[in-house]
């Protein structure tokens, strides 16, 4: 039987020979690409769901964390550092285990998800909570690269956007061709100029005819790229994707304007009743900052700008479980506790109404 072998090796001919020389993996990638019936009859279109919470440290960045560490493994780096607003830590931290590297991560104080925490502290990372936001601890960890012997692995290294626009590939590769559009949230817009990149690369190479548009949602407390203006204060209850002023912010327009896309914003409801229509409806359990851009497509939906019948892609970027609490409340925000019952079958029968 096959087994996946992470996308350095998958992807081998699409991929720079220098990430070749020492092969850090967890076996990322090959996530799969699901239908989503019920968001396919709320949107009018043909929706598949790019399921990125399914790698190994559940979210997108292990695609680009193999391809960093990699490289910077390759040239015989003991260290590295992030900033991050959590899962670029999570991700950093296990890679750099993995490969018996130093992970110093900077986050923003208090405001990242209790998962991704957990998960940096875990596989060993040097945490700092900067008394700032991600963009203080942004410009903080790449003065600190420039300086000090530690290799920076945001995604302004092009070693990340290198393994992140694997996601495109993958998605080219299980349908055939591209979508007509692809749909993700933005944050440090990382993530939006690799799916670009693999989308440009798979039309130019010949797997796929054409390239999709790109649509990309952020926060609206966080929208810096739809306001024309970085945000000081940025806040969102997504916090993975709380950014007032993106690295890559002018690639994330060349990626809407190249591809025909759009980026917007979406409120904090919509988003939380997106990760609630994903949970209850599609049976796909995402964190908040996830739900941003199937939140778009349902407001775009809403507006009747969803072309009928379109096929669209969507990548969920991170596991539900990486941020739980959400699930926790009902849509009017009231808690939501357990019914408990005695452990007899009528009593059980009875709380569930069979009777
Ligand atoms: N979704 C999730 C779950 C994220 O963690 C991020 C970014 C994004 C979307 C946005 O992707 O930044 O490439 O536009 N998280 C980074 C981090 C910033 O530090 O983990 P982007």
């Amino acid at each position: 039987a096959h087994q996946w072998r992470g996308v350095i090796a998958e992807y081998a001919d699409r991929l720079p020979a220098h990430l070749q020389r020492t092969v850090v993996t967890l076996g990322e990638g090959g996530t799969p690409l699901v239908p989503a019936r019920a968001l396919s009859e709320a949107v009018g279109a043909e929706v598949s769901l790019k399921v990125e919470g399914m790698n190994p440290t559940g979210s997108f960045k292990d695609r680009g964390m193999t391809t960093a560490i990699s490289a910077a493994a390759g040239r015989g780096a003991k260290a590295v550092v992030c900033a991050s607003t959590g899962n670029t830590s999570a991700s950093a931290a296990a890679y750099a285990a993995a490969a018996g590297m130093t992970c110093a991560v900077l986050v923003p104080d208090g405001k990242i998800a209790m998962g991704k925490l957990s998960q940096a502290i875990a596989h060993g990372a040097r945490l700092l909570q900067v008394d700032g936001n991600f963009d203080d601890c942004l410009v903080a960890a790449r003065k600190l690269a420039e300086v000090y012997p530690v290799e920076l692995v945001n995604s302004v290294n092009p070693d990340r956007i290198e393994g992140q626009k694997t996601g495109a590939f993958e998605i080219v590769d299980a349908l055939g061709d591209a979508p007509d559009i692809h749909v993700l949230p933005v944050g440090n817009a990382g993530n939006i100029t690799a799916y670009w990149k693999g989308f440009v690369e798979y039309a130019q190479d010949g797997p796929a005819s054409r390239t999709p548009a790109m649509w990309g949602f952020q926060a609206a407390g966080a929208a810096p790229i739809v306001a024309g203006h970085p945000v000081t204060h940025p806040e969102t209850l997504a916090t993975a994707i709380r950014i007032g002023n993106p690295a890559s912010w002018q690639q994330a327009i060349d990626a809407r304007d190249g591809s025909g896309g759009l980026i917007e914003a979406v409120t904090d409801d919509e988003i939380l009743a997106a990760h609630r229509f994903l949970s209850a409806q599609v049976g796909v359990f995402v964190e908040p900052a996830s739900a941003a851009g199937v939140a778009g497509l349902l407001r775009l939906a809403e507006a009747g700008r969803v072309p009928p019948g379109a096929r669209i892609t969507v990548t969920v970027t991170g596991h539900g479980l990486k941020d739980p609490q959400w699930a926790l409340r009902t849509a009017d925000g009231d808690e939501v506790v357990p019914v408990r019952v005695q452990a007899d079958v009528v009593s059980i029968a009875h709380a569930l109404e069979l009777d």
